[in-house]
């Protein structure tokens, strides 16, 4: 999208405040732990958005074309399933491409989608707007984890019914606990008896998941050593790119693929006014990938009040799609 196009009038983008401050203290608590973190939602500038939309088409990461077809194949009926007029909202909504197989069987009244990176949610947001002129489109630049009900609220009209669209395995970067928090929190936002469409990346041998995140054309590698140099940007840290490299495992145990940045020597980095020592070996956690089974997948989505209505994979059950009905017991 241009700077100088103007919106459409089915077009509205919140910037909810993403603060400078509040993000500084949270990086510097991941790398002041035994074993270093960095958030994964910070993969995400304009950069790393390029990168991840650049994984997304390589034959390694067979994630994004397997969901496509999946929801291809089953928008029908997912939109009986929604069966009226809806609002639908997409936390980490990305270049948007997936609504799309739903919007093209089944119109709803709106559409919110929510994403960090707020070159994705303008651009995006716009060409979505465009394709879908009855549609109304909200682009919403913030951190899905602080969004609450009254955001919600203000937003989207509370008389029509709301669905939630989560795909792309989201889900699967959250720490199981979180992602049933999460979830509870997203049928809150939804409703009694409301539907959250869910993409699952689904166990599977450990080589193709290993290929999935070590893919030969090496973007996934410049996808986590890019968060470096995003830190030295946004937050004026000294990170050496040459002195770190990219490793990606899947942890069979722990049933999640760990994507990690590895320090190639003993060296020191400032941040926000600290200093962080790192050993030659020692690694900062970019990311975890969860990997589920439909019965682990169930399992979580029952500890959040939540039951599956419709279960679709591809033939190779590599990935699936589901659609879960929100059922909490009335105490
Ligand atoms: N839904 C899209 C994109 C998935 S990639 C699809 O399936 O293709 C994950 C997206 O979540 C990225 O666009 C990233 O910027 C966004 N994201 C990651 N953490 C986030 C957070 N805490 N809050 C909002 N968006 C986040
Ligand atoms: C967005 N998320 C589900 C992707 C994943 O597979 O965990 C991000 C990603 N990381 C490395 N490659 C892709």
């Amino acid at each position: 999208m241009q700077d100088s196009l103007v919106s459409p009038d089915n077009l509205q983008i919140i910037h909810k405040g993403l603060q400078i401050k509040l993000q500084v203290e949270e990086i510097k608590k991941g790398l002041n732990c035994h074993n270093k973190t960095i958030s994964p939602k910070f993969l995400y500038d304009e950069k790393g958005s390029v990168l991840f939309n650049q994984i997304c088409k390589t034959e390694a990461y067979y994630q994004t074309r397997t969901e496509k077809r999946i929801l291809e194949s089953s928008s029908k009926k997912i939109s009986e399933i929604l069966g009226r007029a809806v609002n639908i909202i997409e936390p980490g909504a990305g270049n948007m491409q997936k609504i799309r197989t739903i919007l093209d069987v089944y119109q709803p009244l709106g559409y919110l989608g929510i994403d960090v990176s707020q070159k994705e949610i303008t651009n995006a947001g716009y060409n979505l707007a465009i394709d879908y002129p009855r549609i109304n489109v909200i682009g919403v630049v913030g951190d899905f984890y602080q969004i609450e009900n009254e955001d919600l609220e203000q937003w989207l009209p509370n008389s029509v019914p709301r669905a939630a669209f989560f795909p792309g395995s989201t889900i699967g970067n959250f720490e199981p606990d979180k992602a049933v928090s999460f979830l509870k929190r997203l049928g809150k936002s939804i409703g009694q008896n409301q539907f959250a469409i869910i993409g699952i990346d689904l166990k599977k041998r450990t080589e193709i998941l290993n290929l999935a995140y070590n893919d030969p054309e090496g973007y996934t590698k410049d996808f986590n050593l890019n968060v470096l140099q995003r830190l030295n940007r946004d937050y004026n840290s000294d990170f050496d790119l040459t002195k770190f490299k990219h490793r990606a495992f899947y942890n069979e145990e722990a049933g999640r693929v760990e994507m990690h940045l590895v320090s190639i020597a003993n060296q020191m980095v400032s941040l926000g006014g600290d200093i962080f020592k790192f050993k030659k070996g020692e690694t900062i956690h970019t990311e975890n990938s969860y990997k589920y089974s439909r019965k682990s997948f169930s399992s979580l989505v029952q500890a959040a009040d939540f039951a599956i209505e419709a279960f679709f994979t591809d033939t190779e059950t590599y990935f699936a799609v589901a659609v879960i009905k929100f059922s909490p017991q009335k105490t």
